[in-house]
């Protein structure tokens, strides 16, 4: 299982936190993208980022918390991540999208909220490459997981051998709760369990075990 480690909660020292990860054998950074339209706050936009891969070699994925991010696309890709996800419940035409981000040689994500059903992005599975499956309400680091949003990780786990995408959760990920998804995701996004601690490593491993 990857490991993206998310560092909303660390907003204000981006940097050490990175310096952080940087130690570890984490996967991804994860980068919470968010412009008071979706949600109302605001986290890393681009220019903070701007030079993050000169003290960085995790691969980012990004994930757009923004209505239409159109624009958002075009600046993002500038830092060459591997991944931008997008809320399908934030845009009016998903596969608009998906072109908008496969033009970038970018892998292209779809996150869907607590609410919303795979029902709602089943016909754009043969186009993707990830799925996030959010288990907490989108906005804030430090949630509690969402138990009845597994179902939804369990049903794309089932459907992905048709395709070529893979299964991502999002929100209130910890030693316990990892134990509730860990046979149906590829990749597992973590925050605060990992980043408020000293030992990010020492997270990780009780996240892998
Ligand atoms: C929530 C964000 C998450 C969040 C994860 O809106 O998309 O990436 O920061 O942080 P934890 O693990 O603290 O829930
Ligand atoms: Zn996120």
């Amino acid at each position: 299982m990857k490991i993206s480690v998310s560092i909303l909660k660390e907003k204000d020292n981006i940097k050490e936190a990175i310096e952080k990860i940087n130690l570890t054998d984490a996967d991804y950074i994860h980068i919470d993208v968010q412009d008071n339209t979706y949600t109302s706050n605001v986290s890393f936009p681009v220019d903070s980022l701007s030079n993050i891969n000169e003290y960085t070699n995790k691969k980012l994925d990004v994930h757009f918390m923004c209505l239409e991010p159109e624009s958002l696309i075009e600046e993002y890709s500038k830092l060459n991540p591997e991944y931008i996800t997008f809320h399908a419940e934030a845009v009016s035409n998903i596969y608009k999208y998906i072109q908008l981000i496969k033009n970038k040689g970018i892998k292209v994500g779809i996150a869907i909220n607590p609410e919303t059903d795979v029902n709602k992005i089943i016909e754009y599975l043969p186009y993707i490459d990830l799925v996030l499956v959010m288990s907490v309400t989108p906005g804030l680091g430090g949630q509690s997981f969402l138990d009845n949003t597994t179902y939804k990780m369990e049903e794309l786990h089932n459907l992905k051998d048709r395709y070529n995408f893979i299964v991502s959760a999002d929100g209130g990920i910890n030693d316990k709760t990892i134990n509730l998804i860990k046979d149906y995701v590829d990749m597992v996004v973590s925050g605060s369990f990992i980043t408020d601690s000293n030992n990010y490593q020492d997270k990780i491993d009780l996240l892998k075990e």
